[in-house]
């Protein structure tokens, strides 16, 4: 990426007249120039160059910078063209790595001096020490997972930690502040469990309550999400599992801090845990990509069970070949802490090495309560299983699959293969250009967003010249719709941003041709006319997402009430 400022400096030093001059025959006018224009066919020349570095042409509405210039006349890229411009100004392109907002370094420091002081704290106060040891921690565990102990009080870590400043502070979630705008320790009184990204940095934080403290807490309370702390995709235990042997053949997934404490105390160290979330396709994807197999340990209940279907649901698409995935289920009741300490080690490996394998437990799942001896039972079960199926890689698990299912649907394997192609071709031309899932987007279907775009792209500054609601009410709506989301966004973080900075800020995207021909698409409007076809736009985007907004609803509610007629069904079936 070239740095945004690159641009806007280069964009400011070009001489335009020297650089359109170069390839067309201007002709000075008054403080102007003008000439034949380039882009279109005419006798007498309406293609005016300004000297404050634009040009426009009143034949075709051609106009820019000379970057954009450049670009049209050369058709070269939009890169290209500013190491051409760079070129004739005599200096090098920088390049930044990324134009991906990376997190502030400093939150890491203090994350880690939070979890150096919480460690101190904890050696001063008995009755956590206590606590720990009770539940069967001992010191040697307690420090490989860097445990320690947040005091009563208001205002402990903000003092401990005031050299940061208490911005860095509350940017790390350590401090909360209150609607009155009091900003206090978000965790007091509390055993404190770091969580750390596979590095072994500390991004964040569980708390504990223990003892006789708050009654009607909640049990842990975990870190906000901040720019380091993502819960979506990182996993409580992953750097002490990874850092506890050469090469892991597969991971544990429980649901509790303490149950990865727990089973580490007992010589079981692949255990690694949510934070507080379900756990989610980016959370397979990470762990795969350290061993091959993922065993997830759930309770016995209805809420395991629950879990571990929206895991099956999440795991699919990262199921490639030579990836197992396996369940194993707890009697109510317990959870892998308390299993192990009663069962030991060995009889607790012994249970995982009994783990049901996705594809038996898969198919278990989707034929309970159906009868299969029924025409109506075996359509049921290819209509239920062949969607799920689809989201799988190729592989051998697709593949034994769609031959099981046959098998008990009595279809044929090619049959089943051919509705699978089909139900695929339905889900990508249900994906949007962004390659995002449909959601409702207004835009892409009425050209709405065309039209937002092309006038924003033309004057990015009108985003800012909004009333404040309607601009929130644009970036809540445009934020699922793609290019547009995307433009709007970066234009509310960069409200003093010109045409070339946003074009810069999208080089390398996939996007950055389209918005490049949106710029370069004449418009004949400008200034007054322009901001009242935007606002008019604004209005129109708005209303139409509203009705979209409705509609998704309405599908959403519609779906949901035919499933559960269908679950109620099932049950009664199988009850009766
Ligand atoms: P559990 O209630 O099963 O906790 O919640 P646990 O780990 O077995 O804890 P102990 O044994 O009572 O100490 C499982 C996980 O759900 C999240 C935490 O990540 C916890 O480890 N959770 C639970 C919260 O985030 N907040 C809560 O209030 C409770
Ligand atoms: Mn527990």
């Amino acid at each position: 990426m070239i740095p945004r400022s690159f641009i806007n400096d280069l964009v400011d030093r070009a001489d335009i007249v020297d650089v359109v001059g170069q390839r067309v025959r201007l002709k000075k006018a008054g403080g102007n120039h003008i000439g034949l224009c380039p882009f279109h066919d005419e006798k007498t020349p309406s293609f005016h160059v300004y000297a404050d570095g634009h040009f426009h042409c009143f034949g075709c509405g051609a106009h820019g910078t000379a970057l954009g210039f450049l670009m049209d006349y050369e058709n070269v890229s939009f890169p290209e063209a500013v190491e051409a411009l760079a070129a004739l100004a005599g200096v090098a392109v920088p390049r930044e790595a990324s134009s991906r907002p990376t997190a502030d370094p400093a939150l890491y420091d203090v994350l880690a001096a939070a979890a150096e002081r919480y460690k101190d704290w904890l050696k001063g106060e008995p009755a956590a020490i206590h606590y720990l040891k009770q539940r069967g921690v001992t010191g040697a565990v307690a420090r490989d997972f860097g445990i320690g102990f947040a005091p009563d009080g208001w205002e402990r870590i903000k003092t401990a930690l005031d050299r940061f400043g208490e911005g860095k502070l509350l940017d790390a979630g350590l401090l909360a502040k209150n609607d009155s705008g009091r900003v206090y320790d978000r965790f007091r009184e509390r055993i404190m469990f770091p969580i750390r990204e596979t590095r072994g940095r500390v991004i964040g934080f569980g708390g504990r309550i223990f003892g006789s403290a708050g009654e009607g807490q909640p049990k842990y309370l975990n870190s906000p999400e901040t720019d380091v702390f993502r819960k979506g995709r990182e996993l409580y235990g992953l750097f002490e599992a990874r850092r506890s042997g050469p090469r892991l053949d597969s991971f544990l997934v429980v649901e509790g801090y303490m149950d990865v404490v727990a089973l580490a105390q007992h010589g079981i160290g692949n255990a690694v845990a949510t934070l507080g979330t379900a756990i989610g396709q980016p959370h397979f994807e990470k762990l795969f990509r350290y061993a091959d197999e993922v065993v997830c340990c759930f309770d016995g209940d209805d809420a395991g069970r629950n879990a571990a279907w929206r895991a099956v649901e999440a795991a699919l698409p990262a199921l490639s070949e030579g990836r197992q995935l396996k369940f194993v289920f707890l009697p109510e009741g317990e959870d892998p802490d308390t299993m192990v300490r009663d069962q030991g080690r060995e009889r607790f490996l012994a249970l995982m090495q009994g783990a049901t394998p996705i594809g038996e437990y898969f198919l278990r799942r989707m034929r309970e309560g159906l009868d299969l001896s029924q025409v109506d039972g075996r359509a049921m079960l290819r209509e239920l299983a062949l969607p799920a199926v689809q989201r799988l890689p190729a592989g051998s698990l697709r593949a034994s699959l769609v031959r099981e299912l046959a098998d008990l649907t009595g279809s044929e394997a090619t049959d089943l293969e051919r509705i699978l192609e089909r139900i695929a071709g339905a889900a990508s031309a249900n994906v949007g250009r962004a390659g995002r899932a449909p959601s409702y987007s207004p835009g892409q279907q009425s050209g709405l967003a065309e039209r937002l775009l092309r006038a924003l792209v033309a004057q990015p500054s009108m985003l800012a010249g909004l009333a404040s609601a309607e601009r929130a009410r644009l970036v809540e709506a445009t934020v699922s719709d793609g290019l547009i989301g995307a433009v709007v966004d970066y234009l509310g973080a960069t409200p003093d941003a010109d045409t070339a900075t946003l074009l810069g800020r999208f080089m390398g995207d996939a996007a950055h041709a389209e918005l490049v021909a949106l710029a370069e698409r004449p418009t004949v409007l400008g200034g007054a006319a322009l901001a009242a076809e935007f606002e008019d736009g604004v209005r129109r985007y708005l209303a139409a997402h509203a009705r979209h907004a409705q509609r998704a609803l309405a599908h959403d509610v519609a779906d949901r009430a035919s499933m559960e007629r269908y679950l109620v069904a099932k049950r009664q079936a199988v009850a009766g």
